[in-house]
């Protein structure tokens, strides 16, 4: 560390040259995110609140009712009643503590088991590898269905939670809630949706008139589910959620920690100091653009959705993997060829992509920040690799 500290000015000089090899969202050039720019006014918000600590909510306990009003009111959107829960530091976090709920809840079981989709992302795996679970993954179909057969046929004994994803990290398509939770019913299973993506997608598009089944609250063997504000809801990053159906669950399966400030309190967190900021600015964002504002956003990025399928499929040698249900869509080759070249290629125009080679696919997250402009670019690109390739 130097002796003396330097001026602010040449502070952020450096740091501006420092951080020049990031990449922005408003150069279109992030198409593989799940993460956008928050909007304006939640940053601001943000910077207003910044030091507030809900790891302690006895001294910020306005702040602490503040999020337990929006993890109610979020709750409603996801057609619940009395819904608990927690703002976390996103999808992850949000899914390890549903893991470890379901494992909690039966502590007659040796070997637990949880089954997810092979669709599933990786937090999952993270969480077994914290905690001592196995995570089973059921199959998918050729057409990226889940394989609900195979799903049943993984439910044992050992089984103490089960997971469906509503918006998969790779095509942001909805698994099959309502028959997952027949799969379970009266067998005291604890069913999670990762809804991380999906959550503040699908009751706007809802509203918008897509045909969206059951996903959330109203399938009645729903526990518990994560949604993100930092992904679809323009959130502060980091921002995640955790929301919870059984406010019993906290009594045997909260944390403690009694020597803090405002007293001891029941958590489920895997964190313990966490920002209040966060939250706030959510609540703000959430009162800010309302139902209008997120359907507004929603339907702009499904517009793009559609137009970006359009011209793909115009393009020779190159398909959509599967019909896009929301603003994620996945690009592959008509006659099976590897994807990964095209992939390299993309990385070489600067594009940034998520890469699924387990899947045979590239792809698009439609995020708000991705405008028709950046896609007319993407696809001249594309088309130019596509000849380079000579894939066909
Ligand atoms: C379905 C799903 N769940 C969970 C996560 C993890 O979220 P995070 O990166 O916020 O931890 C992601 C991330 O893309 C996701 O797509």
């Amino acid at each position: 560390m130097q002796k003396e500290g330097k001026g602010k000015e040449e502070i952020l000089q450096i740091l501006e040259n420092k951080l020049k090899g990031d990449f922005s969202y408003e150069t279109g050039y992030i198409l593989g995110s799940m993460c956008t720019t928050p909007l304006d006014f939640g940053k601001e918000v943000y910077m207003k609140y910044l030091d507030k600590n809900l790891g302690d909510p006895g001294l910020f306990k306005a702040t602490a009712d503040l999020e337990n009003e929006l993890i109610a009111e979020i709750g409603e959107l996801f057609n619940g009643k009395n819904i608990i829960g927690s703002i976390t530091t996103g999808g992850s976090e949000a899914n390890i503590v549903a893991m470890r709920i379901a494992k909690k809840v039966r502590p007659d079981i040796k070997n637990p088991e949880i089954i997810v989709p092979a669709s599933a992302h990786m937090s999952f795996e993270k969480g077994a590898d914290l905690m001592g679970v196995r995570v089973l993954k059921a199959n998918l179909k050729d057409n990226f269905e889940l394989d609900m057969e195979h799903f049943e046929s993984l439910i044992t004994k050992n089984t103490c939670g089960v997971v469906g994803v509503a918006g998969t990290t790779s095509l942001g398509l909805v698994d099959p809630i309502e028959k997952i939770g027949r799969l379970i019913e009266d067998k005291n299973i604890f069913l999670h949706v990762d809804a991380a993506f999906g959550g503040f997608v699908l009751p706007f598009l809802k509203e918008l008139g897509h045909d969206i089944p059951p996903w959330d609250f109203r399938v009645h063997s729903v526990c518990s589910i994560t949604a993100d504000p930092h992904k679809m809801g323009l959130g502060i990053i980091p921002s995640g959620g955790f929301f919870l159906n059984d406010r019993s669950i906290l009594h045997h399966a909260g944390f403690e920690i009694p020597y803090l400030a405002g007293g001891g309190f029941k958590h489920f967190h895997i964190v313990g100091t966490r920002p209040g900021g966060t939250v706030i600015a959510f609540w703000a964002i959430m009162k800010y653009l309302g139902m209008e504002g997120f359907k507004k956003i929603i339907k702009q990025c499904m517009d793009n959705t559609n137009y970006l399928a359009k011209r793909i499929a115009e393009i020779d040698g190159l398909k959509v993997a599967a019909k896009s249900v929301m603003n994620v869509l996945g690009i592959t080759t008509e006659s099976g060829e590897s994807i990964c070249e095209l992939d390299d290629e993309f990385r070489k125009r600067k594009w940034m992509l998520g890469k699924f080679t387990e899947f045979n696919l590239i792809r698009v997250v439609l995020m708000p920040h991705v405008l028709r402009d950046h896609l007319d670019r993407f696809i001249e690109d594309l088309s130019n690799i596509v000849k380079k390739l000579d894939i066909s």
